[in-house]
């Protein structure tokens, strides 16, 4: 088959298309014709010798660790699964899974059948920002309908599902996000829209219960100011994440950080609510496998709206 490669760390010319041998499931396991696969920034800070380069162990590595595609083989002990069944997957995050590829074996609790609702290429990029999404709103900060929550990034991989996610939890929404991308995340269903360049949040946001955090550093710092004294910021940069947790310290305020989880359940939550019409992916870009570098460069300046898929023929 197909995969992209990864030879050396640094930068994303070191991405190559390569023919490899075809894996095989083994138990507990299925096999995805992939027809897309996410794109997401760990991927190219793992790429670049960060993120989660640590977990993959010997190079050459096939990164990316979500897709959508067709089942074409099922290994021993899988029943929930068949050959034939349209589905997505976020799997063996931290370690290495192998999605920028023509076949992707997974294992079957860490996918999920693919909503009509969402084309391929949508659901590729659903399951890691989704599962984020999720786990920092529902497992970290528990948010409840009425709650005032805000988020920070969201037009982003997991802003714009987080927008989403908490609209259908009932709580009050307020995002940033750039003034080109205003009307973006008020069609997500933002109450309130914020220009992060001309606003000082600080200022024109609080009594926020919960921040959802995907920009990091002063920004999520500057955020604290916008709790209410029994709020919670869960932050989602790893790289400051221990910067941001010293300054909640110092100032007498909770935040959490997170490391996103394969879980298949929670996949066929997010699916059920895009089927219901509450969740949409919004697709900032469809790229070509084997022009994998432009899309690390594109995720990597920081501005993508939505999410970025590789489409794997
Ligand atoms: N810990 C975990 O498990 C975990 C999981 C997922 C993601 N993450 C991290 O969380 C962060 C966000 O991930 P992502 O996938 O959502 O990234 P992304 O899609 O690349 O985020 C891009 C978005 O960030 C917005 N943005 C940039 N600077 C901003 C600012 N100062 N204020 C508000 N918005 C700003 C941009 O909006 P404009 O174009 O309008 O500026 C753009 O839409 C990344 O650092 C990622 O590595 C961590």
């Amino acid at each position: 088959m197909k995969a992209i490669r990864l030879h050396a760390f640094g930068t994303a010319e070191n991405l190559t298309l390569d023919e490899v041998e075809t894996p095989q499931p083994g138990r507990g396991e299925v096999r995805i014709r992939n027809r897309a696969a996410g794109i997401n920034p760990i991927d190219w800070k793992t790429c670049a010798g960060g993120g989660a380069s640590a977990a993959i162990g010997e190079l050459p590595f096939i990164p990316g660790w979500e897709c959508a595609g067709t089942v074409d083989k099922v290994g021993e002990g899988v029943s929930d699964f068949k050959e034939g069944d349209e589905v997505f997957a976020f799997i063996r995050f931290p370690e290495a899974a192998g999605c920028y590829a023509e076949y992707t074996c997974a294992p079957a609790n860490q996918i999920a059948l693919r909503p009509e609702s969402l084309s391929a290429e949508a659901a590729a990029g659903l399951g890691l920002a989704g599962l984020t999404a999720w786990q920092a709103l529902h497992d970290k900060a528990q948010v409840k309908e009425g709650q005032r929550v805000l988020v920070l990034a969201a037009a982003g991989g997991v802003g714009h599902i987080a927008v989403q996610l908490a609209k259908a939890a009932g709580a009050y929404v307020i995002g940033t996000a750039s003034a080109a991308n205003q009307d973006f995340i008020h069609s997500l269903g933002c109450d309130e829209c914020i220009d992060y360049s001309s606003a000082n949040l600080a200022v024109s946001v609080n009594d926020v219960d919960i921040v959802i955090d995907g920009v990091g550093g002063d920004t999520a710092i500057e955020a604290l100011h916008c709790l209410k004294s029994d709020g919670i910021l869960v932050t989602l940069p790893s790289v400051t994440a221990a910067e941001v947790m010293a300054a909640a310290e110092k100032g007498g305020y909770r935040v959490l950080g997170i490391r996103v989880e394969p879980n298949g359940s929670q996949l066929a939550e997010l699916a059920a609510l895009a089927g219901d019409g509450k969740l949409s992916l919004s697709l900032g870009g469809s790229i070509p496998l084997a022009e994998v570098a432009r899309a690390h460069q594109l995720s990597a300046s920081g501005h993508q709206r939505g999410k970025l898929v590789l489409s794997i023929n």
